[in-house]
């Protein structure tokens, strides 16, 4: 087959990227894959808006099931987002016998079984590179390239709006708010933004690389999450003075008879692996049993970086219709099903240090009381940090513990609420690797 033809559903950020990529690059695209691919069509609910991009007159269409229906179209690509009318268009082009291309996280953490099973039922492909990590092929990695080991850690920095707000509140004293309002300007913000800064965006990315470890989909509500609207720049330059910065972390470890996933904001040291990943830069350490230590970095959002990986779905889904393969690999990379059930291991389990910190109202005996409780609960403090009033008579007390289980950090905060010498919420943070 010389040219395979593709429908494209959704023509804002990512879309566009992807048609510009496959437009500019047509050459090498083409002589790569020994076929041309062509955008036959494109849908979207305004296609009057000027994306700066030449197109032929017929190619845009309102009517997304024009594609669906077109006979000649070989592979779909879904890019509008949300849950309900990708999750229809999706299902329908794969019982139209067509292959499906998506960048759509959220859909596949909280649908794939559905999705990945109706792949199987119709011989279809699903590929969907563009759901982590942004322009980083870490999905072809954890399919292909490290499929022949038993991944034990992922750490990772999976979403580029939140490290993009943390950054430029660290380095450029850029106010929250602002900083939320430049990251959808830039077009890395879901719609809406709560998803990428309340830790749900980097936990539908992890469900995404923890299913595709064990082959069978992680009950995404399992997965714990925090996100970094609480954060303050006090946190941040608290956290300086201790020797570390703030990221939000998505965390995978295999403890054997459960796993650990987990999404929240994180103290690490200024010289971890994670402390110079900055901007709307996505970095994915992981470990192999047999391949040791990989990391991954690159652009984690943004038209371009998430178009290259869409584009080079076309091209791997491509290059089967030319041999005339229907599947080479089922969508969680196992041919038979993987383990039947990943057990979670509760939040309340964990074991690690913390940093509080305490509004108190600045009068004697203060810190005694919060330590008593936090030493009632076996929770020990390794560092003290305070300082001077504010405005309302109240002062940030800063600590860090040491190891302590989350359970007792739960109990000891529930007693503290009663203390009336603290005047806010305490705020808490985990604290990963040592210094
Ligand atoms: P955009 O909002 O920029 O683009 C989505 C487009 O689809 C809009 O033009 C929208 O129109 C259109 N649309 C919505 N509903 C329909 C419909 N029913 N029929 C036809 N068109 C429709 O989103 P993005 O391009 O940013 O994101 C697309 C997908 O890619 C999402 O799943 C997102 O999570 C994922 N993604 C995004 C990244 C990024 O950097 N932006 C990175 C990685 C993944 P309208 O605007 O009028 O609603
Ligand atoms: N909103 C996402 C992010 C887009 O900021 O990382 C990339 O998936």
């Amino acid at each position: 087959m010389d040219q395979v033809n593709v429908g494209v559903i959704g023509f804002g950020t990512v879309g566009s990227g992807t048609v510009e990529i496959l437009l500019k690059n047509r050459d090498i695209i083409s002589d790569r894959v020994g076929s041309e691919i062509i955008v036959k069509k494109i849908a979207d609910l305004d296609i009057v808006r000027d994306r700066g991009i030449a197109l032929a007159s017929d190619v845009l269409t309102t009517d997304p099931s024009e594609i669906i229906r077109d006979p000649s179209i070989d592979i779909v690509v879904e890019l509008i987002g949300g849950l309900t009318a990708a999750k229809d268009f999706i299902l329908k082009a794969m019982q139209a016998g067509k292959h499906v291309v998506t960048a759509n996280k959220a859909l596949l953490a909280e649908c794939g079984e559905e999705i990945y099973s109706a792949a199987g039922k119709y011989g279809v492909s699903l590929a969907y590179e563009a759901s982590v990590g942004g322009g980083i092929p870490v999905i072809r990695a954890l399919r292909e390239g490290l499929s022949a080991n038993r991944i034990h850690t992922i750490m990772g920095i999976l979403n580029g709006t939140s490290n993009y707000i943390l950054t430029e509140m660290s380095k450029n004293a850029l106010p929250y708010k602002k900083a939320v309002e430049e990251a959808i300007r830039f077009g890395y913000a879901e719609d809406p933004p709560t998803l990428d800064v309340n830790g749900t965006d980097a936990a539908h990315k992890l469900a995404i690389l923890v299913s595709i470890l064990f082959g069978v989909p992680v009950p995404f509500r399992s997965i714990y999450r925090e996100g970094i609207e609480c954060l303050t720049p006090d946190d941040i330059r608290f956290a300086s003075e201790f020797g570390y910065c703030i990221k939000l972390l998505a965390i995978f470890r295999n403890l054997g008879d459960a796993i650990e996933a987990r999404v929240h904001p994180a103290m690490v040291p200024l010289d971890h692996i994670m402390a110079n990943v900055n901007g709307v830069y996505n970095a994915i350490y992981l470990e192999g049993d047999f391949v040791g230590p990989n990391l991954y970095y690159g652009y984690g959002a943004g038209k371009k970086p998430t178009g290259s990986s869409v584009v080079a779905d076309l091209m791997h889904l491509s290059r089967q219709i030319r041999c005339g393969v229907s599947t080479l690999i089922p969508p969680l990379g196992y041919s038979r099903p993987g383990l039947m059930n990943i057990a979670v291991q509760p939040i309340e389990e964990l074991q690690t240090s913390y940093y509080f910190r305490f509004s108190a109202k600045d009068t004697p005996g203060v810190l005694s009381k919060i330590s008593g409780i936090l030493g009632e609960n076996g929770i020990s403090i390794y560092s003290v940090i305070q300082k001077g009033r504010d405005m309302v008579g109240s002062v940030p007390v800063v600590m860090l513990t040491h190891e302590a289980k989350e359970s007792s950090v739960i109990k000891a905060l529930a007693h503290m609420k009663h203390l009336e010498v603290l005047t806010d919420k305490t705020i808490t943070i985990r604290v990963e690797g040592s210094k």
